[in-house]
């Protein structure tokens, strides 16, 4: 089973470094592939430096800064070319602890999209202000009451893809630039009827850089979700009539 896993980065500089090496040791089989927006920090020229050394880390520049939901879609589309069998998704910072990615990739035996989950038995966030955990829960909460969908974790950004499932999925209908974009992509792999699980994770805040949520990213996830919130049931509606 070969394993991309892709790291999008904006100005990571700091973190990358530490966050690459730890992947390197925790699944040293596994290809990486870093999905840069140009940072102005330069995270993009050390990467290729680190390409030009190490055959299993991959580079995509991309022209701008566009979102994490873009440098994703231009990432699956990198793995899929190249035949990866498994396509991770996994931030920069740290929070994703490479020491997990074994668990999550054997999930991915057994289902099409595994969940690092955060909110699930077992799960939990370190050093993540009351106001940030307050956002999450209770964006899970609207999430799974607007739309329907079951998951405890539809905001997390640790995920595993069995490729086919991606590849069954029209990727250039995804609009979704911030982090709704990992709300769009669960119900895309329910409605296809793919299978999702999700492993407890241990998320913790980066020490690093810094965290690019903004006020616009919450205001994009919150009209998108209510508008696929009304989708959902107007479906289910429809169906019932
Ligand atoms: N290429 C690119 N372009 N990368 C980006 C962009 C962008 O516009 N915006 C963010 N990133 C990268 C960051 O560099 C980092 O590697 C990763 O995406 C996550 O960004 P953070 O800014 O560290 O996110 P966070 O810690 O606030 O949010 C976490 O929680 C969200 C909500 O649950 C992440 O795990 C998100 O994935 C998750 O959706
Ligand atoms: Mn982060």
């Amino acid at each position: 089973m070969s394993t991309l896993v892709i790291i999008p980065t904006y100005n990571e500089r700091e973190a990358l470094p530490v966050q690459l090496a730890a992947v390197r040791a925790a699944t040293p089989e596994v290809h990486i592939l870093v999905a840069d927006d140009n940072s102005p920090d330069g995270t993009g020229e050390w990467a290729d430096a680190v390409a030009a050394e190490d055959s299993h880390v991959h580079v995509l520049h991309r022209p701008g800064k566009a979102g994490l939901g873009a440098a994703y879609i231009a990432g699956f589309a990198w793995g899929l070319e190249r035949g990866y069998d498994v396509i991770v998704e996994m931030d920069a910072d740290g929070s994703h602890r490479a020491v997990d990615l074994p668990r999550l990739l054997a999930a991915a035996d057994g289902a099409d999209l595994v969940i690092g989950s955060r909110w699930v038995k077992g799960g939990s966030v370190v050093n993540w202000p009351w106001r940030r955990k307050f956002l999450s829960v209770n964006a899970n909460r609207y999430v799974r009451l607007a739309m329907g969908i079951k998951v405890h974790d539809a905001t997390a950004g640790f995920r595993a893809y069995r490729a086919p499932m991606l590849a069954a999925l029209d990727l250039g209908e995804v609009e979704s630039q911030g982090y709704c974009f990992q709300v769009d992509m669960t119900w895309r792999v329910i409605r296809g009827g793919g299978s999702v699980v999700e492993v407890p994770i241990t998320f913790v805040e980066r020490e690093l850089g810094v965290s690019k949520m903004s006020g616009a990213i919450i205001r994009e996830a919150l009209v998108k979700v209510t508008v696929w919130g009304v989708q959902c049931r107007w479906a289910q509606l429809t169906r019932k009539a």
